[in-house]
């Protein structure tokens, strides 16, 4: 698909088909999260991929709403802030760089049919506890990865003229 289109045309999906996930098309967005760049490359970033019934049963503790378990499989992307690169003011760069990450994974998922949808509002705690996820790494962001079942209209987005302030 042409570049902007992927830009354009994704949305957040929240309704699902059962359809499983092709391996190949899966490497491949996981492969373009892989690919994204970082703050000194120091790549602070993994993923958890849960394609287990029993273990999505689980998450529901973390994260409630129904539509969320239609989809065949949930990603995790997770932080590790011990590796990760801070400014000289000591502000740490972490969450950009696994944002980057997962936002490579989103739109490549999108560009092979598939739909996404960014989660931030879980439990961190109990997905750290499902996801045997240790101590020094935090969960920032789950998705649902499957083909959608129904495709929302855009969302609203301010102009152009309130996101940019040019300086002379
Ligand atoms: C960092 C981040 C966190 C989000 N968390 C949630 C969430 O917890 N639940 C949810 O339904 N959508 C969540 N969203 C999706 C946004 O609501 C959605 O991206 C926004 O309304 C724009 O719609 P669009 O993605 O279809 O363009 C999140 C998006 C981002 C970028």
């Amino acid at each position: 698909m042409d570049f902007y289109d992927v830009i354009r045309k994704r949305r957040s999906i929240r309704s699902y088909k059962p359809d499983q996930i092709e391996e190949d098309k899966l490497n491949r967005i996981l492969n373009a999260a892989m690919l994204a760049p970082s703050a000194a490359n120091r790549q602070p970033v993994y993923f958890v991929v849960v394609k287990n019934d029993e273990t999505k049963r689980r998450l529901k503790d973390a994260y409630s709403q129904k539509w969320f378990y239609t989809a065949p499989i949930i990603i995790c992307a997770c932080a590790l802030p011990d590796g990760a690169w801070k400014r000289g003011d000591g502000k740490p760069y972490v969450d950009v760089d696994v944002t980057i990450a997962m936002d490579h994974l989103i739109l490549a998922a999108f560009n092979e049919g598939l739909g996404t949808c960014w989660i931030a509002a879980f439990k961190s705690k109990i997905v750290k506890e499902v996801l045997c996820i240790p101590d020094n790494v935090e969960p920032l962001i789950l998705t649902p990865v499957g083909y959608p079942e129904e495709i929302p209209e855009p969302t609203y987005r301010k102009p152009l003229t309130e996101m940019i302030r040019e300086i002379e």
